[in-house]
């Protein structure tokens, strides 16, 4: 069953205000326009760690299948640190961490801030430090502090807690240390392959006026942050994108980042090898005359093996160099210098980051019963009456290590347009807010027809009986359906032995059937 909420991240336009919501907790970083002088006054520290964890005998965190057990390794998990501060001091700056894991937890972060307490003091809190997961089905489980997180992985799983903990710690760590002046700059764009809405039947229950508002039923925009160091160029990016981290099923056990970890390694590879072939090119067509090689070697992602033969005769017009004396010292030594120097340039860091993925689905083909191939039924997600069946494909079925491979790839590859494009230049203080909001008892006033107002309450958490239907991503068990607005009496007499929710509750969640209550 696919059933945890995902982090949402709400960027809106104007590009300054990027906002990242996570269960009750709100941060916005602020780099507000006007008035600051445009030559670039930030800086701009990043870092990147290993957060891989234990990669066998752990339940995966995601899609609560008490049968998914790590048993090996895809590709290795990072966690991601983005920091930019004001250049003078005393200024404001802000964090940024993005995990290839399911989410963030709040005893992860609550162990984070004690540790950077201890190394710093107060210049990394509460307040200033956001730490956001890729929403990954993959990874090792165990790290959450709720019940209910905690129960297929048959609890708290103190290896995967602490690797969690000190990725994120010594990834700030270097991102602080190093902190040199740069420029921010941001770019954003529609990419159109790489998320379905997997509900769309429960997306047409919002009313007509809304919903003709937006062009598509979910978020297509990507926006994305690129750092310029001023000596360096380019030294990395992240960006925000809506899609789940289920291209891999609930039957994998291989440790993954799913299709955003994937795409942050194909953009972190592509700048490598951009930068290598850039110098080497520089250095060859400088000796050999006219000779042009092409940029890319190869293709970062895939074939190598079979583009065999183009390699060859790629080789075979490197022509070698026409034999130049051994020159002057002075020459040797920059070459020696320059070669040191590049030891000395910060790493490459890119990461793609979740937004409000909610019911945006990787599984691009849509929903399709296993045991006919028909579509599935379009307002319930079920096959003849039965939720198991019901399974979204990706665009590599029945492959979904290609179907990983390629959404990241799709999302790589309009990073990849948007970083190169990017020229919009961030400028301004940098601001932050973050509060702790309860959404059991909210306020909130809707406008009504004929512009009268009505003010409506929120309730204290319950899961429905649709809930435990899971998603297309990845259906869960028993007889649950999606859709499902009535219940059944045989759950609901196992859920009154558990806990009977009471009729105040009822009346709040309606048309909601209650399984589980707070
Ligand atoms: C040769 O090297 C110089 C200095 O590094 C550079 O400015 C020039 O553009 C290079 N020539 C070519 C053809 O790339
Ligand atoms: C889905 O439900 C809606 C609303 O109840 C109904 O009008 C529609 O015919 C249903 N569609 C299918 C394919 O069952």
């Amino acid at each position: 069953m696919e059933m945890f909420p995902p982090l949402y991240a709400l960027v809106r336009r104007p590009f300054t205000t990027m906002s990242i919501w996570s269960c009750g907790l709100l941060l916005v970083i602020l780099l507000s326009g006007g008035g600051a002088s445009s030559a670039s006054n930030y800086l701009i520290g990043l870092g990147s760690y290993d957060i891989t964890g234990p990669a066998a005998d752990v339940n995966m965190m995601g899609y609560a299948n008490i049968e998914q057990i790590a048993s090996g390794v895809h590709f290795r998990l990072r966690a991601r640190a983005f920091i930019v501060a004001e250049s003078q001091s005393q200024g404001n700056r802000v964090v940024f961490v993005n995990l290839d894991a399911c989410m963030a937890s709040q005893i992860v972060t609550i162990k984070v801030f004690e540790r950077l307490k201890a190394r710093y003091g107060n210049l990394y809190n509460e307040q200033n430090v956001a730490i956001s997961g890729i929403h990954t089905h993959a990874g090792p489980g165990g790290y959450l502090q709720y019940l209910v997180y905690i129960v297929t992985s048959l609890g708290f799983v103190r290896q995967s807690f602490d690797v969690i903990v000190d990725g994120i710690e010594k990834s700030i760590i270097q991102a602080h240390e190093n902190l040199r002046p740069g420029s921010i700059s941001v770019n954003g764009g529609e990419l159109l392959d790489a998320g379905v809405n997997r509900s769309p039947s429960a997306y047409l229950n919002n009313p007509a006026a809304e919903r003709s508002k937006y062009k598509y039923d979910v978020d297509k925009e990507m926006t994305l942050i690129k750092f310029v160091d001023d000596d360096w160029g380019p030294v990395g990016s992240f960006n925000w994108f809506a899609t789940h981290g289920t291209s891999m099923s609930r039957t994998n056990s291989l440790i993954s980042g799913d299709n955003k970890g994937a795409a942050a390694r194909f953009m972190e590879d592509w700048f490598a090898k951009k930068f290598f072939n850039e110098g080497f090119e520089r250095i060859y067509s400088n000796l050999s005359g006219t000779v042009s090689i092409p940029r890319r070697v190869s293709s970062i992602v895939s074939n190598l093996h079979e583009q065999r033969k183009e390699l060859m005769e790629l080789a075979s017009t490197f022509q070698s160099s026409p034999g130049r004396p051994a020159t002057r010292m002075s020459s040797v030594a920059r070459r020696v210098r320059s070669a040191l120097r590049q030891v000395d340039r910060p790493q490459f860091v890119s990461a793609f980051c979740q937004s409000n993925c909610g019911d945006v689905s990787p599984n691009v083909r849509g929903a399709f019963c296993i045991d006919t191939g028909l579509p599935c039924d379009f307002n319930h997600s079920t096959c003849n009456g039965k939720n198991e069946l019901c399974y979204g494909r990706g665009p590599g079925y029945p492959d979904e290590f290609e179907s990983t491979r390629i959404i990241g790839e799709r999302q790589f590859r309009k990073a990849v347009e948007l970083f190169n494009e990017a020229s919009e230049q961030l400028k301004g203080k940098i601001g932050y807010k973050h509060m702790y909001v309860d959404f059991s008892n909210l306020e909130v006033t809707i406008s009504k027809a004929g512009g009268r107002t009505e003010t409506v309450k929120t309730c204290p958490a319950a899961m429905g009986f649709a809930f435990a239907a899971g998603t297309t991503d990845g259906p869960g068990a028993f007889d649950f359906k999606q859709g499902d607005d009535k219940g059944n009496a045989f759950w609901k007499l196992v859920r009154n032995l558990l806990k009977a929710p009471g009729k105040e509750q009822c009346n709040c969640q309606q048309p909601k059937p209650i399984l589980l209550d707070d």
